[in-house]
């Protein structure tokens, strides 16, 4: 019975290669309001943020209302974050932005992902009895790469924004200066006891973020950063050259070598931010624009909806049983390529053009069976993935132009290394520990990753940072990014099936239970509003079903004739959509 259905659903994709197969017909009709939706996004007329934290988002509103436009107010998102959620937000980490400009009609990928100081080896993190030791690439002078957050934001303003640095960057000194009052949320991640114990560690680390007895913040009360303030005012005098050089760079390399790293000053002054040529591909219609490598997010995006576009998605009924057992066997497919090709292309040659291939995903897709799940070993034996951690945060800016930023950026981890470098107020990342430590054997959470991600001086780690645009009829139309280590691409691959295949508004596409699967675990991961009728269906269809914490933190901005339609993810508390 099985095979006659297999047989059925094959022969329906064979039907179907060769053209873009609609879905139900949702590519018209933008949803938006409807007596039916679960949940309303936030509606403004000329320009709209979304952040995970309401006090950036307010401030990047701030700037578009006093003219500026979408990059002017992402780059003071971006500084603002640093000090408003100092668990992602950051001077001291890296990240992605997506530029779409709408006058000239054009997509820029700005990478400003760390990079391996210059001496770094790829057997760096293996001691001396030749095992990994994942200490060093998560609490150590080794685990911080050299970061690329201020050079990122200067480059994207200098390009393609409007107003000086000095002027996007005042909210953020004043944040830092006047402190900002404790919410629960950042009460409780400071007091988690994983964070306390390595940050109270670090003499630095403990003066920023707790009181001088070690006690925690409570809610409500004041977290005054002045040595952030004043990195953040030789910032606003000096550029990027009040980070990467003078009194800021050294205290940095000082703390790094202080905690047995290798970072040098020529590393700080030899940091690059890059553009690259955005990835892009198209679904039933849609053009979807997104990072390139060194982030594996847009090519693996890209090949998954490759593979949806190829089925009925909307006919299968939204997070039904047979519409999640389609999406965990095409990111499966798609997550096990990622441990193969990826890494860093000025390093590695990514087979971009092949991975993003329409034919290819024909060919994957007809290994996929309509009732039974391919188990993960019989799609490539052998390689894990590298471990990711979930606290990198996005946020998306719409301007009264049409100019769109989709910008991604982390310290890794939650709080990065821990490592505060004394007299900055600057936490320093842990983001040398997406690459892998040793490529073939588990590193110390029992996972490998390839040789093309392995460590190599002046090398940016592999990510999943996915900044997406998807474009209708050639302008911006949903506006989206996440968090959350190897889910960032599943979950941005679901809001905008959610959209595009279920019809649901941008609000309900953002708070709908979501599914993961990335090949290794052999699992699908879900969120526990998943119900339960659904969780049998899937087991009967040989799927292993494992539950966990809530997946991302996506922050998106729906573009329509009607206004601009935003949704922060229910996921996180203090995040907000603000428009005016
Ligand atoms: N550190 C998470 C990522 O870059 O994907």
């Amino acid at each position: 019975m099985h095979q006659l259905k297999a047989l059925l659903w094959c022969c329906a994709v064979l039907l179907c290669v060769g053209e873009a197969i609609g879905s139900r017909a949702f590519a018209d009709e933008s949803p938006i309001y409807s007596s039916m939706a679960t949940a309303q996004p936030v509606w403004a007329e000329h320009g709209m943020v979304s952040s995970q934290e309401a006090l950036a988002s307010q401030v990047g509103v701030e700037i578009l209302k006093r003219g500026g436009n979408a990059v002017d107010a992402a780059v003071a998102v971006g500084f603002s974050l640093a000090v408003t959620l100092p668990r992602a937000g950051n001077l001291g980490g890296g990240g992605f932005m997506l530029v779409y400009l709408a006058k000239e009609n054009k997509s820029i990928a700005i990478d400003y992902r760390e990079m391996a100081p210059s001496s770094a080896h790829k057997d760096i993190f293996i001691d001396e009895a030749g095992k990994v030791n994942p200490k060093l690439s998560l609490a150590h002078g080794l685990a911080v790469g050299v970061p690329g957050t201020v050079m990122g934001m200067e480059l994207a303003l200098k390009k393609y924004g409007t107003m000086k640095l000095s002027q996007v960057i005042q909210p953020a000194i004043q944040q830092a200066k006047k402190g900002i009052k404790v919410t629960s949320s950042l009460a409780n991640s400071l007091s988690h006891p994983f964070i306390k114990e390595r940050m109270l560690e670090v003499p630095a680390s403990k003066a920023v973020f707790y009181k001088q007895d070690g006690a925690n913040y409570q809610p409500n009360e004041w977290l005054v950063q002045g040595d952030l303030a004043r990195s953040l005012e030789l910032i606003a005098k000096h550029g990027s050259k009040g980070f990467y050089e003078g009194e800021t760079a050294e205290k940095i390399v000082a703390a790094v070598t202080a905690a047995g790293g290798i970072m040098t000053l020529e590393d700080m002054q030899n940091y690059k931010a890059v553009e690259r040529q955005p990835v892009s591909g198209t679904y039933r219609g849609y053009e979807v624009i997104s990072m390139p490598p060194p982030s594996s997010g847009g090519v693996h995006i890209i090949e998954m909806l490759n593979m949806l576009e190829l089925y009925p998605v909307g006919e299968l009924g939204h997070n039904s049983a047979a519409n999640i057992h389609l999406l965990a066997e095409v990111m499966k497919r798609a997550y096990a390529d990622r441990s193969e090709y990826l890494g860093d292309p000025d390093f590695v040659d990514v087979p971009l053009k092949a991975l993003t291939d329409k034919n290819y995903a024909k060919h994957l897709s007809k290994q996929i069976h309509a009732d039974k799940a391919t188990p993960s070993a019989q799609i490539k034996p052998g390689k894990l993935l590298p471990y990711e951690s979930d606290q990198t945060t996005h946020y998306s800016v719409v301007d009264k132009w049409g100019n769109a930023v989709s910008n991604t950026y982390t310290l890794n981890f939650s709080y990065g290394s821990g490592i505060v470098a004394a007299g900055t107020g600057i936490l320093l990342n842990n983001e040398m520990d997406d690459f892998s430590a040793m490529p073939g054997v588990p590193n110390g959470f029992g996972l490998v990753g390839g040789d093309a991600n392995a460590v190599q001086g002046n090398k940016r780690p592999l990510s999943s940072m996915t900044p997406t645009i998807v474009m209708k009829n050639g302008k911006p139309f949903i506006v989206t990014g996440s968090p959350g280590g190897s889910r960032i691409i599943t979950t941005t691959l679901q809001v905008i099936s959610n959209v595009i295949d279920h019809g649901l508004n941008i609000a309900e596409a953002t708070a709908a239970p979501r599914i993961h699967h990335q090949w290794l675990p052999d699992e699908i991961r879900i969120e526990k509003s998943l119900n339960v009728d659904t969780r049998r269906l899937l087991e009967a269809k040989g799927h292993q079903l494992s539950e966990k914490s809530a997946m991302g933190s996506t922050q998106t901005i729906m573009v329509t004739d009607k206004g601009l339609f935003g949704a922060s993810d229910p996921r996180r508390a203090d995040s907000a959509a603000l428009g005016y």
